[in-house]
């Protein structure tokens, strides 16, 4: 099996970068429920909104990667389907990469207008690049929590659905392209 994509099938660096996004995406998410669990200013409390942080922008970091090969490579041709479920098909791949990359942007934005340190994993802290901005800081949450967050779910919940579709009623072997 090779590296890169074919017109048939994905490659394992896509595989990669694919699962690879989807295990970070529940780290990122578990953290900030971690975080939202735990009594205020408790060690559990600093560290799970550090660790949402730190896993947050290293996704980030992946979508970049991610989207940089795939500009760079073939992508496989899409199985037969009408052209409708082709169209919706790439307007939700487009809007999860939109999401996964809106996302962290959002996230580290409003910690930099909020004057919130931003360490990865306590190694190397962020430079504060922006000037403190609280009220900024607040619409820029609101982005994060209230109109990204329901979108990738929302895309996430139809993107698996109809990984299910093919998998159980169209039984075209789609989801064998991604493993
Ligand atoms: C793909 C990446 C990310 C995802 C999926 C994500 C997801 C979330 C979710 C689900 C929440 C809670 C929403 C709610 O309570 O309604 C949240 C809150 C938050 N996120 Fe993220 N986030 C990501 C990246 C980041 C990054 C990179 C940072 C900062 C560097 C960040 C900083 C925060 C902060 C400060 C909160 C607020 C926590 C609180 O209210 O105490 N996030 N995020
Ligand atoms: C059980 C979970 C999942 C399954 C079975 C699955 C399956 C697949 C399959 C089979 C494809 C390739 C479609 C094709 O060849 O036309 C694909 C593409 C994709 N998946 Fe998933 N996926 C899952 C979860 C996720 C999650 C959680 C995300 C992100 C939130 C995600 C993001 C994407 C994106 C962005 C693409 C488009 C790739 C591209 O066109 O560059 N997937 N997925």
């Amino acid at each position: 099996m090779s590296i890169q994509n074919t017109h048939d099938t994905w490659g394992q660096l896509a595989k990669l970068f694919h699962w690879l996004s989807v295990v970070m995406l529940l780290a990122v998410w578990g953290m900030v429920a971690w975080h939202e669990a735990s009594p205020k200013d408790s060690e559990a409390y600093i560290q799970s909104i550090m660790l949402h942080k730190a896993l947050g922008v290293s996704l980030g970091t992946l979508m970049l990667a991610r989207l940089t090969w795939r500009l760079i490579n073939v992508t496989p041709r899409p199985l037969a389907a009408p052209a409708w479920q082709q169209m919706v098909a790439s307007y939700v791949h487009g809007g999860l990469y939109l999401a996964l990359l809106a996302m962290p942007v959002t996230g580290m934005v409003m910690s930099q207008l909020a004057g919130k340190p931003i360490s990865l994993f306590g190694f190397f802290e962020l430079p504060q690049w922006l000037t403190v901005n609280k009220e900024l800081a607040g619409d820029i949450k609101e982005l994060h929590e209230d109109v990204f967050w329901p979108l990738l779910v929302l895309l996430t919940m139809a993107h698996i659905g109809a990984a299910i579709y093919h998998q159980k009623i169209v039984k075209d072997g789609l989801i064998q392209r991604m493993l």
